[in-house]
């Protein structure tokens, strides 16, 4: 087979904004075209002469090739069309629909092959965005629902045992038995208390918030808010909190939401660090929480010297119930609650950790217009 570059179907082939491969019979690429070269990171020089095999990611079964060659060879159906995921010369996967076609002489024998892939990146990222909103959703229904069905009769209990305790004495009886009565009274109370939590959090996913206030202010003042709040618990902690704060920086956000959200990120500090201590560290307990400009956005991050999170684990961490806490220390619902206000007061979130080490959690969010 021979590509002719003067050739108008070339031309059309070259400047597609799809990437395209023409192989040879065995397989051997001849041409990848410049959106090929642009998503792959390969240039043309060291993809000809290779095969597609360069881009497997391992990700695929050996059946799964061997089904893909069967259908393209087999004349009844003559090409492969799916979705399969490549990786790049970065390392980097890539997720892309594919068709291959074989390319036949005019006497119809196969001469070659032909592989258009599109790049359907953009695609899953917003399949599993709205999977993730479509399970917060539901998450919200059942917890306005459950929240009244066991709310109620917890109450209940919880007050019936706090009644039985104050009478305990009164019932007379062996001091030590009454004790022990006490003691286990206090333990239903305290897990009656648990229950109510996870009941709250889970219904701050819903609603709980009010109605959404966009307001300027000040970015700083909703930090010292937060850490006259809760700077005290941390430094019994043994934690020390820095501060590296850009002065008069305004954002356009809702404050109780976002004092919600740096809450939020504190707790899991917390716990990162403790685990951390727990796994043997000794010294750098430590949060840093950072506000500079940055473009038409301010960025706010929140830092930690805790365990970190291994990577893979990364994409997890935002989902409702994803925890890797001890019960009763953790719900998985932190993360899934600051994702939705996050996105409620029109803010981005990242997250970047080294296992080991620390994880910083930066909230981009939206500067006034003047200042922009
Ligand atoms: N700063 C952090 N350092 C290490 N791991 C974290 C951090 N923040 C979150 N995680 C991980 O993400 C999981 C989910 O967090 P979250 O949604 O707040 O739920 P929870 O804190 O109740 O487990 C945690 O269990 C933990 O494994
Ligand atoms: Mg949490």
């Amino acid at each position: 087979m021979r590509i002719d570059p003067q050739n108008a179907f070339f031309r059309c082939v070259e400047d597609s904004s799809e990437a395209i491969m023409i192989s040879d019979r065995s397989g051997t690429l001849l041409y990848v075209n410049p959106a090929w070269q642009r998503i792959y990171g390969f240039s043309a020089n060291e993809a000809i002469g290779k095969t597609p095999g360069l881009l497997h990611s391992g990700l695929h079964s050996k059946l799964f090739y061997d089904k893909m060659w069967e259908q393209i060879r087999d004349p009844k159906v003559g090409h492969w069309k799916g979705e399969l995921i490549n990786r790049c010369k970065d390392g980097s996967l890539v997720p892309v629909l594919l068709t291959i076609t074989p390319v036949r002489s005019t006497h119809g024998e196969i001469t070659g092959y032909m592989g258009v892939a599109v790049d359907v990146r953009f695609r899953k990222d917003l399949e599993a965005k709205v999977a993730h909103q479509d399970r917060l959703a539901s998450v919200g229904l059942l917890a306005s629902g459950i929240a009244h069905e066991i709310g109620t009769p917890l109450g209940v209990i919880r007050g019936r045992a706090e009644i039985i305790a104050g009478n305990l004495d009164a019932a007379g009886g062996d001091p030590a038995t009454i004790a022990r009565i006490q003691k286990s009274l206090e333990v239903i109370v305290g897990q009656a208390d648990r229950i109510s939590r996870l009941i709250q959090s889970l219904l701050g996913m819903s609603r709980s918030f009010g109605e959404l206030q966009l307001r300027t202010f000040e970015a700083k003042q909703v930090i010292d808010e937060v850490l006259a709040l809760v700077g005290q618990n941390l430094r019994t902690d043994r934690v020390s909190i820095h501060l590296d704060i850009e002065p008069g920086l305004e954002v356009i956000a809702d404050s109780s939401r976002l004092q919600q959200i740096i809450l939020n990120l504190l707790t899991n500090s917390t716990h990162a660090i403790r685990k951390a201590m727990r796994l043997g560290r000794t010294s750098g307990h430590e949060v840093t929480i950072r506000l500079k400009s940055y473009g038409d956005r301010v960025l706010l991050s929140v830092t930690d010297s805790g365990c970190g999170i291994p990577e893979q684990m990364l994409n997890e961490i935002f989902k409702p119930f994803f925890t890797t806490k001890d019960v009763g220390e953790g719900t998985g619902l932190g993360l899934s609650i600051v994702t939705q206000l996050v996105k409620e007061i029109d803010a981005e979130i990242e997250v970047r950790s080294t296992e080991g080490v620390g994880t910083t959690f930066t909230i981009a969010l939206r500067k006034p217009q003047a200042q922009a």
